[in-house]
């Protein structure tokens, strides 16, 4: 089987996979897996080994349906005025939030309550903004990201590369991502480190655009 059948596989399994997006773009490895999956053990995996920013991405029609706005139009200050990018024509960021029953949210336990949660209510059919806000507080210590409508037709960052594997897996549209960075550098891993790392552990790597070729 190739990467791409071997990431949906291991995401329908509820199992993490490593996205590279592209070498002209953000030039970033992060690990993903379906917010259903996510536990505390997972979340140590991400800030252990990934490193970066614990997001959670979400398809546009349940961003939609749970009323998130991205960060950049719910803002008023002038810091979000001119956002622009070096690697796109904008950031997918929208709230932060915890789950209510979570104590700080940042710990492991509460990072996992929260990111699951997500993953329970994308999935969820009625499930609207009022209810949303009984669940969830914000700001919390999750970032939510919001994929753009057509998703990789639209955009091709990993909050789309994301959703379109959960999609194309069976999973509810929600994914958890963090960046991979190297414990030397600080720099983004490198793609020979992250694929290295996931041969190591048993895990997928897969190309941004491989993705691409076949969900796009
Ligand atoms: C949030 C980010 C990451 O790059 C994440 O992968 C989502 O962003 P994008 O869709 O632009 O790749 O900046 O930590
Ligand atoms: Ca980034
Ligand atoms: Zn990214």
């Amino acid at each position: 089987a190739n990467s791409v059948d071997a990431a949906i596989d291991a995401f329908r399994a509820g199992q993490p996979v490593l996205i590279h997006d592209f070498a002209d773009r953000e030039g970033e490895t992060d690990i993903v897996y379906p917010a259903t999956a996510v536990d505390p053990a997972a979340v140590r995996r991400l800030r252990n080994d990934a490193g970066g920013l614990v997001c959670v991405a979400l398809g546009d029609s349940v961003a939609e349906r749970f009323d998130l706005p991205f960060l950049q139009d719910a803002l008023t200050h002038p810091a979000t005025e001119n956002h622009e990018l070096s690697y796109d024509d904008r950031s997918s960021f929208s709230i932060t939030v915890n789950h209510r029953t979570t104590e700080t949210g940042i710990t492991d336990r509460d990072r996992a309550t929260t990111i699951s949660e997500l993953g329970a209510a994308a999935a969820t059919a009625d499930y609207d903004g009022e209810t949303f806000a009984t669940e969830f507080r914000s700001p919390g210590h999750v970032h939510l990201l919001r994929a753009a409508p057509n998703l990789l037709a639209d955009r091709a960052g990993h909050t789309e590369l994301g959703i379109a594997l959960a999609e194309a897996a069976d999973q509810p549209p929600a994914a958890v991502v963090c960046e991979m960075l190297d414990d030397d550098t600080g720099t983004a891993l490198s793609p020979a480190d992250a694929a290295a790392y996931a041969a190591r552990n048993d895990l997928v790597y897969v190309e941004g655009s491989a993705l691409l070729d076949r969900l796009g």
